[in-house]
């Protein structure tokens, strides 16, 4: 695994859309598997800009989400449809036909999940999963517990996740409390791996990662002041670029 250290979000969120740049330059028609939350949110902002500044096209690109709240239309402004349209999507020339997010809006749950699943598949599988991480460890809405071989399922959120989530919502709304998540199964299958943290609320869950053959975890500072093998990451990074690039 390449723990990746930069001084700030931005630098670090540059990083991990330089990563997707370079992945879509060498595969024009890639599957990116992406994610909402706040942790993505800059990355997205470079993507948009490199997308308007004529340097990348997203034109073939297929996308599938995560996860998405059982309860919200797609048109409902906080479901994660609604989020990756603003976000992302309505942003840059990707045929919105091949952006995936899990469908939660018809009660048959279970076949969503599978054809999310086949879906996947049909479209060759993930090359590169862009991931966030809760404070508590969960990647997608895969909750602290969830089997390492599981694939797209409901599952029920934590009290700590929709705390932390309610930041989003208005007092208001109602906060589902269930959701679809691609599995720990599902997400391991990807060629690729990236995942973001940014934040001191982060160092915890980013300490206690477990490994992908292929996973590049970007974080910034903050996010990687509990690591116990800070200095030795920082050091085999300079030794990556220097041998390796
Ligand atoms: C949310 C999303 C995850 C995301 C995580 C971190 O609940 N379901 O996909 O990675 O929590 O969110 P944030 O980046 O806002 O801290």
């Amino acid at each position: 695994m390449r723990v990746v250290i930069l001084p700030t979000e931005q630098e670090a969120s540059d990083f991990a859309a330089d990563f997707i740049e370079k992945l879509i330059i060498e595969k024009e028609n890639a599957v990116l598997g992406l994610a909402t939350g706040s942790s993505v949110l800059l990355t997205y902002e470079a993507l948009i800009k490199k997308y308007q500044s004529g340097e990348m096209s997203f034109k073939n690109i297929t996308t599938f989400n995560l996860d998405e709240y059982i309860g919200l239309q797609p048109d409902h402004t906080q479901s994660y449809r609604h989020y990756m349209n603003r976000k992302l999507f309505n942003h840059i020339d990707i045929d919105h036909k091949k952006t995936y997010i899990p469908e939660c809006f018809n009660k048959d749950y279970e076949s969503s999940c599978e054809s999310y699943e086949s879906k996947v598949r049909e479209n060759g599988g993930i090359d590169l999963q862009l991931l966030g991480i809760g404070t508590n460890g969960h990647i997608g809405f895969n909750e602290p517990t969830s089997s390492l071989s599981s694939r797209t399922r409901v599952k029920t959120l934590t009290q700590n996740t929709i705390k932390n989530n309610s930041r989003f919502f208005e007092n208001n709304e109602v906060q589902p409390s269930i959701a679809i998540t691609m599995g720990i199964g599902t997400i391991m299958e990807a060629q690729n791996i990236i995942l973001i943290g940014l934040g001191k609320h982060k160092s915890k869950a980013v300490a206690d990662l477990q490994n992908h053959r292929n996973a590049v975890v970007v974080l910034d500072n903050l996010a990687a002041s509990n690591l116990k093998l800070y200095d030795y990451y920082i050091h085999t990074e300079k030794m990556y670029l220097e041998y390796m690039c």
